[in-house]
């Protein structure tokens, strides 16, 4: 199994060599190794059965760090940035040729962000290059958002996980791109559209909603999913409940069940993001045959709750078709 602990040093050396070592982000645990390497990122694509078409998000300590790694920036980008980071924003930007095709899986576009949490932010500050960190989680399972979730998943595959304690925010990134003067969403995620148009203005297209050619995992037809089958309800209505249902619900519960996480008694949209993916792993260990998740107000915050509790429950119905 691997170490938790909070040793900032050994991180340090273990990626020097090329290793991966798993980091905390306000946002969700992340798989993370040196972004320059294609021997190190490699090893995350390895150590989380991801498919090698799907590239990686960049780690960078600063916003100053940018002009490094990508060119021809658009002003919005800059000034998205400056605004949001360090913070759950990632860039997809044209990338300069220091950042090797393996990182982007051979696109000329480079995601990439400043995370929020003062322990990878310190690593950051020790290495000499970017870290490449997609969520900890084994591909298309859901996101750890604590230490011992990452132990649980891929501990048996990797040597250290850095403990920075539970996620703040518990939802990933969002991810947007920019074509002409619009700003593109490709994944909805703790930063919402509302967020983004306080600063850059209205002039943002939304592409995640499709069907289409996938451009990033996010838009992959299931993700994010337990093992036990999940059902979305508008209602509790809607349950039929026996010894082995759980619900994941929010705001007054009416049912008393036996097998039930309420997020957020208050209804916080930012608490139930927070807690979303470490109440579904929980009951995901509980050998249920069904666990109910109650959808969230279309939205702000709720957009992305209900874009993730879709994928996650979009698992069940497409193994049953292929
Ligand atoms: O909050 C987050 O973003 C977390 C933490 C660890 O930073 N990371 C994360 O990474 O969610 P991951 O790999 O699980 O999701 C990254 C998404 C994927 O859907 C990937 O396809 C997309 O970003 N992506 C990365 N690079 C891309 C690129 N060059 N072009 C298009 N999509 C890209
Ligand atoms: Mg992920």
């Amino acid at each position: 199994m691997a170490e938790i602990s909070k040793n900032i040093e050994q991180a340090v050396a273990l990626l020097n060599q090329n290793e991966v070592v798993a980091i905390p982000t306000e946002t969700v645990y992340g798989l993370a190794a040196n972004a320059l390497q294609p021997e190190a990122t490699e090893r995350i694509y390895t150590t989380k059965n991801r498919p090698s078409s799907n590239p990686l998000i960049m780690h960078i300590k600063n916003v100053e760090e940018l002009g490094k790694y990508t060119k021809n920036i658009p002003e919005k980008a800059l000034v998205l940035a400056k605004m949001f980071w360090p913070g759950p924003l990632t860039l997809l930007l044209e990338k300069k040729d220091i950042v090797p095709n393996s990182t982007t899986s051979g696109s000329q576009l480079i995601a990439l962000r400043v995370p929020k949490h003062p322990i990878t932010l310190k690593l950051l500050n020790q290495l000499d290059f970017p870290l490449a960190a997609p969520s900890a989680n084994p591909f298309g399972y859901i996101s750890p958002t604590r230490a011992e979730h990452v132990q649980h998943q891929i501990g048996d595959k990797i040597e250290l996980i850095l403990d920075g304690g539970p996620c703040e925010k518990g939802l990933e990134s969002t991810i947007v791109g920019f074509k002409g003067t619009s700003v593109i969403i490709y994944r909805p995620g703790y930063i919402t559209q509302e967020d983004l148009q306080a600063v850059v203005g209205k002039n943002i297209d939304v592409q995640y909603k499709t069907d289409q050619k996938v451009v990033t995992s996010g838009m992959l037809p299931y993700h994010y999913s337990p093992n036990t089958p999940l059902v979305l309800i508008d209602d509790e209505s809607e349950i039929i409940s026996n010894p082995k249902s759980g619900l994941i619900t929010y705001g007054k519960a009416e049912l008393e069940m036996e097998h039930l996480i309420n997020l957020s008694p208050n209804s916080s949209l930012e608490e139930a993001a927070q807690k979303l993916y470490s109440s579904l792993i929980e009951m995901d260990g509980m050998g249920l045959d069904t666990i109910y998740c109650k959808k969230y107000p279309n939205e702000g915050l709720g957009i992305t709750l209900n874009e993730r509790l879709k994928k996650a429950a979009n698992k069940i119905e497409h193994l049953n078709r292929t």
